[in-house]
């Protein structure tokens, strides 16, 4: 199986991260193929709603957004991970969906096919300091719709409130259970 792990966090060693780089080593020592992209990393410009995907299907940026819409298209399983910002995504994580408007424009105007593999899903994993009932609603609204547009049933989310401390996601004591239990959830068919 390929997974494609989308990190919208733009701090280094933070929880996101330690959390999809071990689900990245855990699952590839299954044998499935793993490929880990830190959004923060990427020269990925925000769309300007110039319309000209409607036409083609295409986006007119030339950036590292079109390493990633092969990778989307590869892929057969897609995880969104991005801590809360201001109840919503990163910056990074949101620039990414928004450059996916080239794909919805691909599937719901033009009618053409996003990938030819079946079957596809798609996940969000998420970490705020806060534990408040709604804190994760906004994230899960962006990505369910980020997700459909990349043409994967969005399948379910791992997340994580009251993480806020660099790394402290090691220390809460659910973690490793959360982890695997997301992990069977993933590799399912
Ligand atoms: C700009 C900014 C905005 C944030 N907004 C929220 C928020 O709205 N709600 C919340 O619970 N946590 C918020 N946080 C806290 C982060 O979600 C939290 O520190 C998280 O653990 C960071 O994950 P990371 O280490 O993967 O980057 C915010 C942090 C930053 C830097």
């Amino acid at each position: 199986m390929q997974i494609l792990i989308l990190n919208g966090s733009p701090r280094k060693k933070g929880n996101t991260e330690q959390i999809v780089t071990r689900i990245a080593e855990d699952v590839t020592k299954d044998g499935d193929e793993v490929e880990l992209f830190r959004l923060a990393d990427l020269d990925i410009h925000p769309c300007i709603g110039c319309g000209h995907c409607e036409k083609a299907g295409i986006c007119i940026f030339k950036d590292d957004m079109q390493v990633l819409y092969e990778k989307i298209a590869e892929a057969d399983r897609i995880i969104l991970a991005s801590p809360i910002y201001f109840y919503g995504l990163t910056a990074q994580a949101k620039i990414c969906v928004d450059r996916c408007q080239a794909l919805w424009s691909r599937k719901y105007i033009l009618k053409k096919s996003i990938s030819s593999k079946p079957g596809r899903k798609g996940y969000l994993i998420s970490v705020a300091a806060t534990r408040g009932e709604r804190v994760f609603e906004g994230a899960i609204l962006t990505a369910r719709y980020g997700l459909d547009a990349m043409d994967v049933r969005y399948s379910g989310e791992l997340l994580f409130p009251g993480v806020d401390g660099k790394g402290t996601i090691k220390n809460e004591p659910d973690y490793p259970a959360a982890v695997h239990t997301f992990i069977q959830l993933l590799l399912e068919s």
